[in-house]
């Protein structure tokens, strides 16, 4: 049973920063070039915030790659030739409307305004919509003309689709295959906003799943169901996920069916990721433009065609950022009034598994102990922390706030009894008294 009473925990814009406050005091997550003053729509990944995306990225992996034969993994160049960008529209159409205040010339989404003729934050007029290319335009070598332009890709997509002759060259596969890639991808927003909801870096985990096309249906089917099996994966609540059929005339230039899967937010329901049949859009743009022939020869039905495309794309700061929503919790432990925050996070993605205490920290015998202890675990739980900080209770604390789902106390008992150690469990705060001999047994069973 556990001792544990609900309390209240914060909602909508209290629980964003409750969030953004914990994850900079505890080094998750800060705000980027933040000496500076910071640079809007950039955020900076530390320790913790390292370990726990590189969790969620091998998750990905394992699920999408490895654990499958069908799929080939991708790295690609983030800078590519223009005509890349030219082929798959986005020189030409990836845009956003913008409006700008005739008063204050802060500028806006023209389609986030609830009134599209007054600005939000001066009651100015606004002036027309304009459409503005998302894309961050640079240069590539010493000479700057029309030439040397590039972009620093908006989608990691575009990466495999450009390879896609090269893995058939080279590996041979036989479609139905898919290419994989996590990577970064940049995007000029307007308005970035949600801490990494909506950033102008961020790092997508992509598949361009290509199929015979008849059988586009059953390959998007499949990938609804490990769109979901993924979320269950890093511990995400299926109650706060709603699949969304994209209408008619509001998909993506690409595409022919989409499924949105919008999560609930402190900010409101929407997009954690998407799910499209983009048809043979891209390979064909892509061997029209470079003039190298895309096409693929089945050699059952001796037939050459272009396969077409699933894609399911997933944001990885936007996974990263719903595990902290869904995680993040306040309760009162032991029903005596204390607050207790803590991140209910899965050991899955937890950045630390367990962490070793030696009861005091002034007693060389109890730390020495500890600390064998504590080497014997990272032997087999490598994402093992040793934490001789503060008091015993701040320890708690501060293992609760990063979301360790177990803490191993090394006592008086341990030492002088040979009583074993205690486990603590983060979510019930209850602990138990575990022979050494047993410990990792008892751990592994809880991860
Ligand atoms: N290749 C398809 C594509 O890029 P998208 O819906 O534009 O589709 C895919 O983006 C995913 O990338 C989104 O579902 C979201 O998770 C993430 N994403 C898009 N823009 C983002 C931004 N500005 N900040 C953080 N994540 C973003």
């Amino acid at each position: 049973m556990s001792n544990k009473k609900d309390s209240k925990a914060p909602n909508g814009s209290d629980k964003m920063e409750s969030i953004i406050s914990l994850a900079k005091r505890r080094g998750f997550i800060f705000q980027g070039s933040e000496i500076y003053g910071g640079l809007a729509g950039t955020w900076d990944y530390g320790p913790l915030g390292v370990a726990l995306k590189n969790n969620v990225k091998a998750l990905w992996w394992k699920r999408f790659v490895s654990d499958r034969s069908d799929m080939f993994g991708v790295d690609a160049a983030i800078l590519m030739n223009q005509n890349v960008w030219q082929a798959s529209g986005h020189v030409s159409g990836f845009s956003d409307p913008l409006v700008e205040c005739k008063k204050c010339h802060h500028r806006f989404r023209a389609d986030q305004l609830e009134d599209a003729k007054k600005c939000p934050d001066c009651g100015g007029a606004l002036g027309d919509v304009k459409q503005f290319n998302m894309m961050f335009k640079t240069s590539v070598g010493a000479v700057q003309d029309d030439s040397s332009v590039s972009y620093l890709r908006p989608e990691t997509a575009q990466g495999m689709f450009v390879n896609f002759k090269n893995i058939l060259d080279s590996l041979h596969p036989k479609l139905p295959f898919g290419m994989a890639q996590i990577g970064k991808a940049f995007r000029n927003e307007i308005a970035p906003r949600d801490f990494l909801f909506r950033a102008r870096e961020f790092e997508q985990m992509e598949i361009e799943y290509l199929v015979k096309p008849a059988e586009w249906q059953k390959a998007f089917e499949h990938f609804v169901g490990e769109v979901h099996g993924f979320i269950k994966d890093v511990g995400l609540d299926e109650k706060d996920v709603h699949e969304l059929e994209v209408p008619d005339g509001e998909r993506a230039h690409y595409s022919k069916r989409t499924i949105d899967f919008e999560y609930d937010w402190p900010f409101g329901k929407k997009e954690l990721y998407g799910l499209a049949y983009r048809t043979d859009f891209d390979l064909k743009q892509h061997s029209e433009r470079s003039k190298v022939d895309l096409s693929y020869y089945d050699e059952e039905t001796k037939e050459r065609f272009i396969p077409h495309v699933i894609e399911p794309s997933f944001g990885l700061d936007r996974t990263i950022l719903a595990i902290l929503c869904g995680a993040y919790t306040e309760d009162e432990l032991g029903g005596e009034g204390e607050k207790r925050v803590y991140l209910k996070l899965a050991p899955a993605v937890a950045p630390y598994k367990v962490a070793v205490f030696p009861l005091l920290r002034n007693k060389p015998q109890l730390v020495e102990k500890a600390q064998e202890v504590y080497r014997a675990v990272k032997k087999a739980i490598p994402a093992a922390a040793f934490d001789d900080n503060g008091n015993i209770g701040k320890r708690y604390r501060r293992q609760d706030e990063i979301g360790t789902p177990f803490c191993v106390t090394v006592d008086f008992d341990t030492i002088e009894k040979g009583a074993g150690v205690t486990v603590r469990d983060r979510d019930t705060g209850k602990q138990e008294r575990v022979a050494e001999k047993d410990l990792i047994e008892r751990l592994s069973r809880g991860l």
